[in-house]
């Protein structure tokens, strides 16, 4: 990637690239340049000047949702950290997406170990966000990683979280591009699934492949991927808010969002119903 500096010196001289959003070929590009970052947006745009913010995006990923932010909705300082290195495709991916020749210079992006501290590192934030990510964070970290993000959050700022599918719901599994039966990871053995991911063939729902496919193959993609069920941290919307909570945030909003899927017999009685339902939570904090 270019250096930050670089790219700065470079926008003052030209301007930000010019960018074509007519240009996107990418179903998952589009989920996260249009929708994600819209909703990002809705939440945290309602409490933050985009323009003056200063924004931590909690496992960015590839960084499409931090670019749009910038591009579509004004924001001028996101620093992305994660855990993986998929925002190096960043340049590459709006080149191919949308034209861009540059990414902004507002963008900036790390990679961290599991649980290191960021609180100290940096000036204190006004606004942090994370998507589909906290579902992914090894349980045992999660109470001093809220602890940290407060940490590095200013007095009077905001941290909003989304999280879907949860780990109780239909699709909870992340399984889905392979296995479209609902409630199926708690209703067969991890062997069963596996073998239901190996065996699947045929073009997967292009909104849930993600750029890294490429680096995995068809073979290794449903390995990344199965793993990945298998690292959920299984937490349930009633259980982010009291962690969140216990870590000094208070709720300012929080939306929760449910299918209306007959439960299965098997399960009926064995989960409470809201909890086999509760799909997705949108959750604004306030420090
Ligand atoms: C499903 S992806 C979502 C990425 C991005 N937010 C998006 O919407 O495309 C989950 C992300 O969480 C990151 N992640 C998992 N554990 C993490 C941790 N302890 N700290 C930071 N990031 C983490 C993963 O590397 C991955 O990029």
């Amino acid at each position: 990637m270019t250096a930050n500096w670089l790219l700065a010196l470079q926008e003052r001289v030209w301007g930000l690239a010019p960018w074509d959003a007519k240009k996107i070929s990418d179903e998952w590009f589009r989920a996260h340049f249009e929708y994600a970052a819209d909703v990002v947006h809705h939440w945290v745009g309602g409490v933050l000047d985009m323009p003056t913010a200063k924004f931590l995006n909690f496992g960015c990923g590839d960084g499409i949702t931090d670019l749009s932010l910038v591009l579509r909705h004004g924001a001028t300082a996101i620093h992305g950290v994660d855990i993986r290195r998929e925002y190096a495709k960043l340049p590459r991916i709006a080149r191919e997406q949308l034209g861009m020749r540059r990414i902004p210079s507002a963008l900036t992006f790390e990679t961290i170990t599991p649980g290191a501290p960021l609180a100290g590192k940096r000036d204190l934030v006004d606004g942090i966000m994370s998507w589909s990510t906290f579902e992914h964070v090894q349980r045992d970290q999660l109470a001093a990683i809220f602890a940290d993000l407060y940490a590095c959050l200013r007095p009077g700022g905001y941290f909003f979280i989304q999280i879907e599918p949860l780990f109780y719901s239909p699709f909870g599994s992340h399984l889905r591009r392979y296995d479209d039966v609902p409630w199926h990871h708690l209703l067969a053995s991890e062997d069963e699934l596996w073998k239901v991911v190996q065996s699947h063939e045929g073009p997967i729902d292009a909104a849930e492949v993600d750029f890294g496919f490429a680096d995995f193959g068809v073979d290794g993609y449903k390995k990344f991927v199965f793993n990945e069920y298998l690292a959920l941290n299984r937490l349930t919307a009633d259980e982010l808010v009291a962690v969140t909570t216990q870590a000094g945030f208070h709720v300012v909003r929080q939306e929760r969002r449910h299918v209306e899927l007959e439960i299965p017999a098997a399960l009926q009685g064995k989960y409470p119903d809201e909890l086999l339902r509760n799909n997705e939570i949108f959750l604004l904090l306030g420090k």
